[in-house]
């Protein structure tokens, strides 16, 4: 049975408050609410399957130990009120309620299903594996949304600010030494609450049309692993080009040069092996690399060792650039026009909204998206966990990775009744500007990801200045080997490497037409189509995120079709204008919304359970290859769906 979402949350809400929540609440409950899924306003095949142990994989694919513990799984969970809460750390309490780790506390993968979670406790217990006696531990989380403070027995060991960011926390010096340690963590996730302007993509409080249910908390995996007491590897920065030049810096965390050998591996067989100092980059050859691309996709293994410490890593080699190819600026791969097709990819899911229900079910999309030859996909405003990069980087799908957008669209209104649009003030722009680093440094050593997007369609974007200028070149100094595409769609002043135009239903790529509200191509700068399709198709309550004001917003859709079979007419006549654009004008790629429907949007390739593909697979399959095939014909690579 489906009950409305709106109805059925607080209901639940009430139930568990209710059963859980003793006399003396907050003061050592006899025992949590057990942990259950809860129902979803939709659920999709993975749900099930997922169980109480979660991603079970080891999540940093680029930096891997072979000694590590995963913490994924039940804990306890409680909601705070204020954030003065953090003084007081519920040390040696049971929790009010359990809940799964990692998931969004908004999702029912969670067991909470909550709304508006602004102050959350999560606690947890572990042991320390023996044989990592007389080592560092290290406390891995993939992703806390929005603020973290870590706790080990009771003391202050972490804090994290940044919802989509990996951190680590060096949680030797708490642990006690012969006995089980807690683990706390406070989180703070205001969204888009009051008047706070942070990173948040997607996400708002009040979801409507193209904004969705927000995720807070731990969302990505938590892990331990020792380290050699002495010294070891906190990152590694690896870029291996079309020239067969392997271009490393292996961070330290004593930070100093010490000596460090890098070896790259084709398969089992060793191709090189080089010696350097660690925090500083340094340069070697492998000779005739197999190249990586979306046609063939080749990989490296790489161990690094300093000192005690031994990482495993991989890598891919190929060379991102833009050239002029018949006088018109294009973006290349290992030195050749590629024309890049994707989709718009936002990454959320009716069971888990920010955490994919498994790596399976993440990879999905991926190869579906693979199988109908797109050979990119837009990863939109929001960052995905290390494996979805590692899939890309395995099926060849180059990613434009977008830098999750601060409060899009949001207004005040002030006393006069005078609305103004809410934007950062200089402190949230300098916090914005520093998780944008922070981005670039995590992901940048990522085979795949050929673009860094600054600002989507002016959210967040400050107009009384033009600060995508300044943050263009920072990403340009913090990573030389990429594209930036500062601002996709809107409000274009020239900055970065695209001349990117957003237009629905049908595309104006590189073209000398556009409208109100899109760009107009600049010949300076390579001529894309950012977004363009959004065609809605609307299903039965089945397949639908079943929720009353979700569905209601549906009519707002750029353009609904009442059949499938209109469904991909229509989409044949937009990837065929698309390809007329690629033939006569200055079109150098596309993204196609969208991968799924989310929510109240029911425009994907696939519906948000992915239960039904709209696709017929034969005519977007031709459809696609015409775009390569006309791109082909302007100088470009020719590939193979
Ligand atoms: C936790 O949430 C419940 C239900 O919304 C609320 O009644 C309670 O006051 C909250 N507790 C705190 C400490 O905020
Ligand atoms: C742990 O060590 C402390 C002293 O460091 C000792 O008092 C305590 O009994 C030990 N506990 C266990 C469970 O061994
Ligand atoms: C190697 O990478 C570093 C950044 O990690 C960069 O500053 C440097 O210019 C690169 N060297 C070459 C020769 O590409
Ligand atoms: C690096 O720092 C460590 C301790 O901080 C020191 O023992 C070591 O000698 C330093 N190494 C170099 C090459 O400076
Ligand atoms: C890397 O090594 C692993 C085993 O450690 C192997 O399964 C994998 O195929 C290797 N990958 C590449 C690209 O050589
Ligand atoms: C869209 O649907 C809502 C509720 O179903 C209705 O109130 C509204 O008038 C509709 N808008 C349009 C433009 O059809
Ligand atoms: C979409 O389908 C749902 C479920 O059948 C229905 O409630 C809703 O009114 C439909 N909306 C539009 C705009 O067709």
């Amino acid at each position: 049975m489906h009950l409305s979402y709106s109805l059925f949350a607080p209901l639940l809400g009430a139930l568990a408050a209710a059963r859980s929540i003793p006399n003396t609440y907050h003061q050592n409950a006899a025992r949590s609410m057990p942990y259950a899924v809860k129902q979803s306003p939709l659920d999709t095949p993975w749900t099930e399957n997922v169980g109480t142990t979660p991603w079970p994989e080891y999540p940093r694919p680029q930096l891997q130990r072979t000694q590590w513990k995963n913490l994924n799984g039940v804990w306890q969970y409680q909601n705070a009120s204020t954030q003065d809460a953090v003084r007081q750390p519920p040390t040696g309490q049971t929790l009010a309620n359990e809940v799964l780790v990692p998931s969004c506390l908004e999702s029912a993968l969670s067991g909470i299903q909550g709304k508006d979670m602004f102050y959350s406790w999560y606690s947890t217990k572990f042991d320390v594996p023996s044989p990592w006696n007389g080592q560092r531990v290290l406390l891995h989380f993939g992703a806390v949304d929005y603020e973290a403070t870590v706790f080990i027995n009771g003391k202050q060991a972490g804090f994290n600010r940044g919802g989509y960011f990996h951190f680590e926390v060096d949680v030797t010096d708490y642990l006690s030494s012969n006995a089980t340690n807690e683990l706390l963590v406070f989180v703070h996730d205001p969204t888009d609450s009051g008047d706070s302007v942070i990173p948040v993509g997607k996400q708002t409080l009040n979801p409507s049309h193209i904004f969705y249910t927000p995720c807070s908390g731990i969302w990505q995996s938590v892990w331990l692993e020792p380290a050699p007491s002495n010294n070891w590897i906190t990152q590694l920065d690896l870029d291996a080009n079309m020239d067969g030049q392997v271009n490393v810096t292996v961070h330290s965390a004593k930070g100093n040069a010490t000596s460090v050998e890098v070896t790259v591996y084709d398969g089992d067989h060793e191709v090189a092996s080089h010696t350097g100092q660690s925090d500083q980059p340094f340069l070697f050859k492998v000779s005739e690399p197999k190249l990586w691309s979306p046609d063939s996709p080749n990989l490296y293994n790489v161990t690094v060792r300093l000192g005690n410490d031994q990482v495993q890593s991989y890598t891919g080699f190929r060379t991102i650039s833009k050239g002029k190819v018949d006088g018109i600026v294009r973006p290349l791969l290992n030195g050749k026009f590629v024309f890049m097709f994707g989709t718009l990819d936002q990454g959320y899911w009716p069971d888990g909204l920010y955490t994919p229900p498994s790596r399976e079910a993440m990879v999905y999309d991926l190869k579906i998206l693979k199988d109908l030859g797109f050979n990119m996909v837009r990863k939109h405003i929001k960052v995905e966990p290390a494996l979805f990069y590692r899939a890309c980087d395995e099926l060849g799908l180059l990613v434009i990775q977008d830098m999750p957008s601060m409060r899009p669209l949001q207004e005040r209104t002030d006393s006069n009744c005078k609305k103004t649009r809410i934007l950062a003030n200089n402190p949230q722009q300098t916090e914005f500007g520093r998780q944008l680093e922070v981005l670039i440094n995590q992901f940048k050593s990522y085979p795949s990801i050929s673009t860094w997007v600054i600002y989507n369609e002016g959210w967040g974007q400050i107009t009384s200045y033009y600060p995508e200028f300044e943050l263009t070149e920072r990403v340009k100094s913090l990573d030389p080997t990429r594209l930036i595409d500062s601002t996709s769609g809107w409000i274009d002043h020239g900055a970065g490497d695209f001349s990117d135009n957003h237009h629905y239903a049908n595309p104006q790529c590189g073209t000398p037409f556009y409208s109100t509200d899109s760009s107009p191509y600049d010949p300076s700068r390579i001529g894309f189509q950012g977004e363009f399709g959004g065609l809605g198709n609307n299903v039965t309550i089945e397949n639908l995120w079943h929720d009353q004001a979700a569905i209601n917003k549906i009519n707002q859709t750029y353009e609904i079709d009442t059949t499938v079979e209109a469904w991909n007419y229509r989409s044949h006549v937009l990837l065929s204008e698309l390809e007329d654009q690629v033939r006569r004008y200055a079109c150098s790629g596309g993204v196609w919304t969208q991968t799924t429907d989310v929510e109240g949007e029911v425009n994907g390739l696939m519906t948000y359970d992915r239960r039904i593909k709209r696709v017929n697979e034969e005519q977007w399959k031709a459809d696609i290859q015409a775009l390569y095939d006309a791109a082909a014909a302007r100088g470009g690579a020719s590939q193979k769906n």
